[in-house]
């Protein structure tokens, strides 16, 4: 009895490092943010167990309007600015912008803009 137990807590604790390391793989960032050690908090402004929200974001990238002229001056190609303030407002930068997994574009649902979020 005493044996099978241990052998259950082995298996217990080979489990919960497995776990520990696909939560640590998922949490990695992504692009300019890893290049430039960006910190975890300066993103998750509400603590490490929400998500990170855009007020952290524009502690560094300033504003809407800063961002926007930012898409212009980088991409004159574009006919649409994906941060126009269209007729859903001005979203959350992460409705589109994930920071630790492949980003989408809420737009793409509806319209064919050939956007692609970094
Ligand atoms: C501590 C400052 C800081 C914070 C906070 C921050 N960023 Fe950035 N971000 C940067 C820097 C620096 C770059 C790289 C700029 C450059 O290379 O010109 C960057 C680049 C980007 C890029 C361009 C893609 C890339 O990876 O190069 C996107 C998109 C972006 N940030 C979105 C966000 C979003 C969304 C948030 C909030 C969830 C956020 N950032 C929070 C500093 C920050
Ligand atoms: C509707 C989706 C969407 C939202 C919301 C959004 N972005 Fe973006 N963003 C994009 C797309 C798409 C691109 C890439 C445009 C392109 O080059 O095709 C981009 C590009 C960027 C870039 C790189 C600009 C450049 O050319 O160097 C930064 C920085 C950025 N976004 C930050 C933000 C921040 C900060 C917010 C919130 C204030 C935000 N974005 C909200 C879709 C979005
Ligand atoms: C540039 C902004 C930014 C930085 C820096 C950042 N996070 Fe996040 N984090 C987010 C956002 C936004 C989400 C919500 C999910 C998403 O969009 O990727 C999130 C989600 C998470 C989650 C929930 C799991 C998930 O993938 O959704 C964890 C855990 C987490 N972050 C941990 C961290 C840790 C640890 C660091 C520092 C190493 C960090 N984050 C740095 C923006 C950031
Ligand atoms: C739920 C569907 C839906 C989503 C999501 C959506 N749109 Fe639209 N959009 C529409 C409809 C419907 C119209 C009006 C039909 C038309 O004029 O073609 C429209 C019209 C537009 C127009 C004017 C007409 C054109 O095609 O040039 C622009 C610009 C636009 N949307 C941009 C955006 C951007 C940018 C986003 C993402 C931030 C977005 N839309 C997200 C449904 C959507």
């Amino acid at each position: 009895m005493k044996k099978s137990l241990h052998l259950l807590s082995a298996v217990a604790m080979s489990a919960a490092v497995m776990f520990i390391g696909f939560n640590a793989s998922a949490v990695e960032l992504r692009g300019s943010h890893k290049a430039n050690q960006v910190a975890c908090k300066s993103c998750h402004t509400k603590g490490m167990k929400q998500a990170g929200t855009t007020e952290g974001c524009l502690s560094c990238h300033e504003s809407y309007d800063a961002v926007r002229a930012l898409t212009e001056k980088n991409h004159p190609e574009l006919e649409v600015n994906p941060h126009m303030d269209g007729h859903l407002g001005e979203l959350d930068c992460t409705d589109c912008h994930h920071i630790h997994k492949p980003s989408e574009v809420v737009c793409s649902e509806c319209h064919q803009f050939g956007f692609t979020a970094p």
